[in-house]
């Protein structure tokens, strides 16, 4: 044997030197002293039971085993159950963990182990951590109803499980469905010395409240119960009352209501009670023997607890109806009969309460059909047992051992041998011992030991345990595998051991004896149908469903089948499952009897390692090739790893798998190609292989990642392009459907203005507006005319001197009637000036010439105005000197008149007599009535007169004149107007010139050669008197006050 570095024997027995019996124990010893417990055979583990909590197990431990593969960390359960579930979860294939080994050996701890594995390793969530939690859960219920004390296992599981947990394609738990086989039910009414009834009547009455105890009706102390044995009460190291507080949140967490977790209670109390019942005898009439129920008490409260009454209770106990087609017969049974009743109802009503937890559990942990799954099955069996007194129990428990046997020899020893030479891999078969024989001798279907058990419960006429056994014993008495009284009698054999009632079958683990009386009875299992049809009809919910034939509705005559065929038929579903799936195994092994830690027995790991054919496991192991895989499967796994292959590959399968491994360069030796399938020979050319391939996921996954987010960028992108194409192409349309709306309501408008423009300027006659442009000439036009009408009938009256007009009676009138007032004026005057002679026209023309020169200018001229101009003021008619002197003159005297006349020097006043003819003004002395002077009109240049009413006025000369000599005179007229004007008139008629009249009060006089500056000043009188006065202011000023 090598020691391999750091390791405590070997951990792979498939290295083991020599490979013999002896150094495959040592090694075993080895380890197992050293507290490692596990140690592999290739991939199956042999787990030696430690009866110690070491510590290898925890979160740290399978955070640990989850990052490795198999053989890179020690030899352990949790590299197996990480095996299998990678395997599951990344290979899609589904998988079975057989946990094989006889009681006590560790198997169901070790199912545990797996399933705490697999729940910390899986996928996680609130959904997912309620299913595992569920599936956690089962084990704690199902280990209180189906586990007990044995000798040789404090918690024995005394019924089979195989649990199917599914998972989805992530490997998350989904749920899962267990299948239970067989409960052990005789152990609810005896125990072997030693041994306990199931943990959950003992984990009642030590939990269970004191409220609840009397619901119950129940007592605390054990003793008080028949059915529990009284010797052994508690177990070492089991805390029945916080188990049994374990095994109540439990149930609720798997989803049991309140109600139905007191129901099952309730039941299980039931069963207590049951067996409380004290039958005694009772003899009828006719003297045959009858049983009578002794406590009555006792019988009261379970009818009261069932909903039954105690007297139907009671004749279903101590009674037996036989119906026949015509008639019904009921007759008394006896003490041993209704004891006989009692138990079978007792083990009938416990057995099928475990079915329905069991169903309920499924209930809560079942999944949708819908999904798809893949399984990983655990199946964790009662082991192998030879007990002292073996019966139909041990029969079919070793029965189902005797097939998981099988299916190891099939998938690991006999397949794996038919394979190699299958698939043409040069091979030295390894010899093995094939169980095959035994399963037949058990199971045949029509020469088995249970197709005869069968035979003989359904063969009329008498039937008992020996016609059974004798009826084997005929049938077997050639058989290597089958012993009995009978057969070694034949062969002169002498065994003590061997008792006349019971045979022998050689198991793969040992000869087991078993013991035929009652396996007719356990066969059948037949309740009499007075106990079911009581049970159905008892109020209890869960009790009554738990009987569903003792609806007389469904009674049926035909038998069920028989325990035997039940669970033949349940092993061979359960095998077809096993072997649909990829077996990986654990084989547990018990390292002494006695349940003690550190003792490793030699002799008792001796016999199980014999049994289990484990040195021919190493052998074939050694020998054969640790992995093959069909080449489709296997180029579709490693195709990445080469370039010829990866991404697609066109060549065969075969060719394609040589092309990978070709450039993988793997050994020779490491790899064998079959017809088939590839070989490889040792886990460490397959851990390369999915190293690399790790290693080139990653790779791929990176290049996958990239082209995605590539991807991703680039459709984001373009669908942000998309959407920004569509948003502006949106907001353009509108803008411009905003913009076009505008210019089209615009344009309408317009349109509209036009069209109606038009359309009113053609019918504009037909409006009212036109009515109203009609209406207001038409007023307009009737108000001018009444305007006019009414100023004709109100003319004022024609005399040119009135100037009264009427107002306009509007004010659009007011020009209109101004123009008419002075038309209607200058009418007048035209009418009147028609009117007038010629002669009365010269005298105004006079006038009006006075009007021009005077007329707001001389304060004398308004008293002028009504005065007509008499020109001869001297009586010139009168006087023939005068007129002498004017006959020679040029025309008629325009004026004559005496007028003063200013000396210009000394202001002194002398008289005169002017006269003024057309062409020549004339002053004559009044004495001597000789012209003084004459002045040519020619030589007037101008005239100055004041302002005030006075006469007084200047003559200005003009140089040349002839009398110009003389300078400028300075004169004073009564007449001035008069006179002024006439000569105005006679200057512009002799000289076409207008004669400057200028009125003013300082005007300057010329003398001879200088001039006098005159200034004019109003007196009083303001010289309407004609009086003046002149005072000489210096030499060249003169003042006149008038
Ligand atoms: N890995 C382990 N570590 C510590 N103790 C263990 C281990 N495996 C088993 N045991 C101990 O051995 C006892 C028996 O184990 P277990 O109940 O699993 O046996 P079994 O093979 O299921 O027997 P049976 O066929 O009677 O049900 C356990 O109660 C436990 O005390
Ligand atoms: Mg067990």
């Amino acid at each position: 044997m090598t020691l391999l570095e750091g390791c405590v024997g070997v951990e792979d027995l498939v290295l083991l030197e020599p490979l013999e019996q002896e150094p495959l124990l040592r090694n075993l010893q080895l380890r197992y002293e050293k507290k490692e417990i596990y140690t592999y055979i290739g991939n199956v583990l042999i787990s030696v039971n430690p009866y110690q909590q070491l510590p290898i197990y925890g979160p740290e431990f399978i955070a640990k085993y989850r990052d490795y593969t198999f053989y890179e960390l020690k030899p352990h359960i949790y590299a197996l159950a990480n095996e299998a579930y990678q395997s599951l979860r990344d290979r899609d294939r589904d998988q079975c963990i057989l946990i094989t080994g006889e009681s006590g050996a560790g198997k169901t701890e070790a199912s545990k182990l797996v399933m705490s594995y697999v729940a910390a390793v899986c996928g996680k969530g609130e959904q997912v951590n309620s299913v595992k939690e569920q599936l956690l859960q089962s084990n704690p219920v199902l280990e209180a109803f189906g586990n007990a004390k044995t000798i040789r296992n404090n918690n024995s599981s005394r019924f089979g499980k195989y649990m199917d947990i599914e998972f989805d394609f992530k490997g998350s738990p989904l749920g899962g469905v267990i299948t239970n086989y067989l409960l052990e039910k005789s152990r609810v009414v005896k125990q072997l010395e030693g041994e306990r009834n199931f943990h959950i009547f003992y984990q009642l009455l030590a939990g269970a409240d004191a409220h609840l105890l009397k619901a119950l009706k129940l007592e605390r102390d054990t003793s008080g119960y028949t059915y529990l044995n009284q010797k052994v009460s508690r177990v070492d190291g089991m805390d029945d009352t916080s188990n049994f507080k374990a095994v109540q949140s439990a149930m609720t967490v798997i989803g049991f209501s309140e109600e139905e977790i007191q129901q099952v209670l309730e039941v299980t109390a039931l069963v207590l009670k049951l067996g409380n019942v004290e039958l005694a005898d009772e003899f009828q009439a006719n003297g045959i023997s009858a049983s009578g129920i002794q406590d009555g008490r006792g019988i009261q409260e379970i009818g009261e607890m069932m909903g039954l009454k105690s007297e139907e209770l009671e004749k279903a106990l101590c009674s037996r109806t036989m119906k026949t087609a015509k008639e019904k017969v009921v007759t008394a049974l006896n003490v041993i009969q209704a004891q006989y009743a009692r138990d079978a109802l007792a083990k009938n009503i416990y057995s099928r309460l475990f079915n329905w937890i069991v169903n309920r559990i499924n209930e809560s942990i079942k999944v949708g059909t819908g999904e798809k799954k893949k399984v990983m099955g655990v199946l964790d069996i009662y082991g192998f047992e030879i007990l002292e007194d073996n019966s139909f129990e041990q029969f079919v428990i070793n029965y189902c051992n005797e097939k998981l046997q099988q299916v190891f020899i099939e998938m690991t020893l006999k397949e794996e041998q038919e394979e190699y030479e299958r698939e043409g891999i040069p091979w030295t078969k390894v010899d093995y011992f094939d169980n095959g024989i035994i399963c037949n001798l058990i199971e045949h279907n029509q020469r088995g030991i249970l197709a005869m058990l069968d035979e003989e419960c359904l063969r009329p006429g008498v039937v008992s345990d020996s016609t059974f056994l004798a009826k084997l014993n005929q049938l077997f008495s050639k058989h290597n595998h089958y012993e009995s009284k009978v057969t070694q009698n034949a062969q002169h054999q002498y065994d003590h051991t061997m008792g006349l009632s019971s045979f022998r079958i050689c198991h793969y683990a040992g000869k087991v004896t078993y013991n035929v009386k009652s396996f007719i009875d356990k066969n059948n299992d037949l309740l009499f149908r007075d106990l079911s049809e009581a049970m159905w009809k008892a109020r209890h919910p869960l009790l009554r469903s738990l009987f569903p034939e003792g609806d007389p509705k469904q009674a049926s005559l035909k038998r069920p089948p028989t325990a035997g065929a039940q669970f033949k038929n349940s092993v061979a579903i359960l095998m077809k499952n096993l072997y649909s799936k990829n077996p990986n195994y654990i084989r547990c092994i018990k390292p002494n009897e006695h349940q003690q830690q550190g003792q490793f027995s030699s002799e008792v790991v001796d016999v199980q390692t014999r049994y289990l054919g484990l040195l021919e496991n190493v052998r074939v192991r050694r020998a054969g090739y640790a992995y093959r895989q069909r080449y489709g499967p296997f180029l579709e796994r490693y195709r990445l790893l080469s370039r010829s292959t990866w991404p697609r590959w066109n060549g065969g399968d075969r060719e394609g798998v040589e092309k990978v491994v070709g450039e993988l360069s793997l050994s020779s030796e490491e790899l064998a190609f079959g017809k088939m399938k590839i070989f490889i020979r040792s886990p460490k050319t397959l851990f390369f292989l999915e190293e690399q391939r790790r290693l080139r996921l990653q790779q791929l996954a990176t290049i996958i990642q990239k082209t995605y987010r590539g991807w991703r960028c680039r459709a984001h992108y373009q669908l942000m392009r998309k959407s920004q194409i569509v948003i502006s192409a949106w907001f353009r349309g509108n803008r411009q459907r905003i913009l076009y709306g505008k210019i089209k309501s615009s344009v309408l408008l317009i349109q509209a203005f036009v069209r109606g423009w038009k359309a009113r300027k053609d019918y504009r006659k037909y409006f009212r507006s036109g009515a109203a442009l009609t209406l207001s000439n038409f007023i307009y036009k009737s108000i001018t005319q009444k305007f006019l009408l009414g100023l004709k009938d109100n003319l004022p009256s024609t005399n040119i001197l009135d100037s009264t007009w009427p107002a306009a009676p509007y004010r659009c009138f007011h020009t209109a009637n101004q123009e008419l007032q002075q038309l209607f004026y200058r009418w007048k005057c035209k009418k009147f000036l028609d009117r007038l002679s010629p002669k009365q026209v010269e005298i105004l023309r006079e006038k009006v010439c006075a009007s021009e020169l005077f007329k707001g200018k001389k304060a004398s001229y308004p008293q002028s105005v009504p005065i007509p101009f008499h020109g001869d003021y001297i009586g010139l008619q009168g006087n023939p000197k005068l007129q002498k002197l004017t006959n020679g003159m040029d025309g008629p005297v325009l004026m004559a008149e005496t007028v003063k006349k200013v000396n210009r020097g000394n202001g002194k006043i002398s008289s005169r007599i002017l006269l003024l003819t057309k062409g020549h003004v004339i002053l004559i002395d009044t004495k001597k009535s000789q012209p003084k002077t004459v002045i040519g009109l020619d030589s007037v240049a101008g005239v100055s007169v004041t302002s005030f009413k006075d006469g007084l006025f200047s003559l200005h000369m003009s140089e040349i004149s002839s009398v110009g000599s003389k300078g400028d005179f300075l004169l004073v007229s009564e007449h001035v107007i008069e006179l002024l004007t006439r000569m105005s008139r006679a200057v512009l008629d002799a000289t076409q010139k207008q004669l400057p009249v200028t009125v003013t009060e300082n005007f300057s006089v010329r003398l001879k050669e200088s001039s006098v500056t005159i200034k004019v000043i109003q007196g009083p009188e303001g010289g309407r008197n004609g009086k003046l006065s002149c005072k000489k202011k210096g030499s060249r000023g003169l003042e006149v006050t008038v």
